[in-house]
This record gives structure tokens, sequence and C-alpha cells, in this order.
């Protein structure tokens, strides 16, 4: 409470009437700060972590847009990291009776002192340019997981609608289309916050590491690896002939994941509910839920979005 009413100092009402404001999907507006769209609780967080978080060299930050596979990111990464503290398979993982929100804190979330482990590992959906200037500053390594437009759109669709249905009076789905679209989702524009993370791990490889929740689908023990690697701590041939990288990939899939009792019946701190974390994890699933013409809507911008770029979604 004392940290949500130094916030809500930090972000005063002046400051929102001062920014450009659109409908958003449900009861609130979003309000765009720096080139991206938030709701004003959002950007509370945003604010309070751009002016409060400390990154260390050794840290470690999981960036996504919502819905891009942050969930599935979160639990690979504390599973690799802490692989000597927590073998797998074991009855007694922490990933087995926490939901990987719970393990790997959003630094927006206000909960970044909670973590006192090392490294310590964070996530968050703030854009590139956006950050608390000591994640840039800093050694730490970020880590990005992108995913198809469409799916994550569909994706978000079905979590709005499972926590939030009341608050989405007569939002339909062309209109969230056509603010998805616009730019105008939290977080968004979609696609310049994966652009920009894009074109740094491009720039900067050793800083940034860029992988797509697709790649991960087809190919899990390969992009695991990558990570690791990226993050110093490459999978040697002995535990890949134990199984520990089998291990963590078992443990951490959609299937096992979502069947525990912390996934089907907990809450988050926040009283979210944890299992609208976990759905299809389907590549191409959007065709059950976008008619033609929404999915052409959602193609085309991505075209124009991606007009200059060797980038492909
Ligand atoms: P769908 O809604 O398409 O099923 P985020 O974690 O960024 O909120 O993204 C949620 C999406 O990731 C959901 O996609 C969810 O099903 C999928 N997901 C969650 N946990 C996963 C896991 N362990 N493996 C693969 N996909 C997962």
């Amino acid at each position: 409470l004392l940290v949500e009413s130094k916030c809500s100092q930090e972000c005063k009402d002046d400051l929102l009437s001062s920014l450009p404001r659109d409908r958003g999907f449900f009861a609130e507006h979003l309000y765009q700060y720096q080139g991206f769209w938030y709701t004003p609780n959002l950007l509370k967080g945003v604010l309070y972590s751009q002016k409060h978080f400390q990154a260390k060299d050794s840290d470690i930050i999981l960036v996504s847009n919502p819905k891009s596979g942050t969930t599935w990111l979160k639990s690979l990464v504390f599973a690799l990291v802490y692989r000597q503290e927590f073998k797998t398979p074991l009855e007694s993982h922490p990933l087995l009776d926490n939901n990987p929100h719970t393990l790997v804190p959003f630094i927006e979330a206000f909960d970044f002192n909670a973590q006192d482990t090392s490294p310590r590992i964070f996530s968050t959906h703030i854009p590139l340019g956006s950050l608390p200037e000591s994640i840039k500053e800093s050694s730490c390594k970020v880590v990005y997981c992108c995913r198809n437009p469409k799916d994550a759109f569909v994706s978000l669709w079905h979590f709005m609608k499972s926590l939030f249905l009341k608050d989405m009076v007569g939002c339909t789905m062309e209109e969230m289309v056509s603010g998805f679209c616009r730019g105008s989702s939290v977080y968004g524009p979609f696609w310049d916050h994966a652009l920009e993370y894009w074109k740094e791990s491009q720039a900067n490889p050793k800083k940034v590491f860029f992988v797509m929740y697709e790649e991960m689908r087809e190919k899990p023990e390969e992009c695991v690896m990558r990570i690791a690697e990226f993050l110093g701590l490459p999978f040697t041939e002995r535990e890949i002939e134990d199984g520990v990288l089998d291990g963590i990939i078992k443990l951490c899939s959609l299937e096992n994941l979502s069947k525990l009792e912390v996934n089907t019946t907990g809450k988050l701190v926040n009283g979210m509910e944890t299992k609208a974390f976990f759905r299809k994890g389907e590549t191409g699933g959007w065709r059950d839920t976008l008619t033609p013409l929404l999915a052409e809507e959602i193609d085309k911008m991505t075209e124009e979005k991606l007009i200059g770029s060797s980038f492909r979604f």
C-alpha cells in the first residue's frame, strides 16, 4: 500500500491528462507514454520502475509483448538457471507448487525488492526505449520472446475474456482488432515493441537474445540450449546425456504446468487466476477465432510495419 501511494503521487492525474488517450478494450482508457499505450495502473508501474529499479550486472531480464510466451519463458529460464539447486525431475521443484509469475516477478508490478536469489530473474513488458536506465547501462542480460501477432492477439482476446469479461462491456472483437492495429493495446503497438528489441538483438547480440515462441514450440531443446549459452550457462554434454535438458523441457511443458494444482485453482497475489495463463499454446490457432477479414486486417498492419526491415514474424 505504501508503494502504491508513493506511485500514485508520481503518476498524478495531471500527467495522465497531458497524455494522448484512447478508449482501450474495456472500461479503462489507455494512455500513450513514450510512444506506447498503458492503463493508468500499468503506467504507474512503468514510471515506478523507471525511477526505482536498480539492475545488477548479474540480473536476467525476460521481456515480451503480452501473450507471447512470457509464462513459458519464465519457467524455462528459472529451471535452467537453478538447475544445480533444483534438479529435475523431482517431486520438490519450486515450479511444481509456484506459478512461474510468482517465481519471476514483473518489475512493473512493484515487487522487485522481493527477489533475493542470485542471479535475480525478472520479467517485464516494458518497451526497449522505456526500460529503466540501469537495465541499459549495466551488463545484465535480456531475453526477448516474440510471437506471431495473430496468435498473440487471439491469446489476448481469450485472456481478457476469461479475466475481465464484466469490464469489457460492448467491446466487440472487431473493435479490439482495430485497437490492436492502431497500436492502442496494452504495451502496444505490438509490432514496434518486437521490432525495437529485434533490432537491438542484431546490434547488440551479447545484451539481447531474441527468440520466437513458434521456434520454441518447434525445437524446444535447441532454443533452451541457445538461451543457456547466451546466459553463460551452457549445458554440458554430460548434462544432456543425463537428461537434464529433457527434464527441464518436460517440467515446463504446457501439458505439465497446466495440470498442477497451483496452476488450476491458484491465484496470484494480485488476485488473478493462474489458470488464465494456460490455454492451447498452438501455432496458427488464430484460425479458430479470427474471421478471414480480421486476420487480413492484422496481416496488412504487419506488412506495413515490416517495410524496410528484414525481420519476419
Ligand atoms: P494461447 O492463449 O494461444 O494458448 P503469456 O505467458 O505471455 O501470457 O502467453 C500466454 C500464451 O502462452 C497462451 O497461449 C498459453 O497457452 C501459452 N503458454 C503458457 N504456458 C506455456 C507453456 N508452458 N508452453 C507453451 N505455451 C505456453
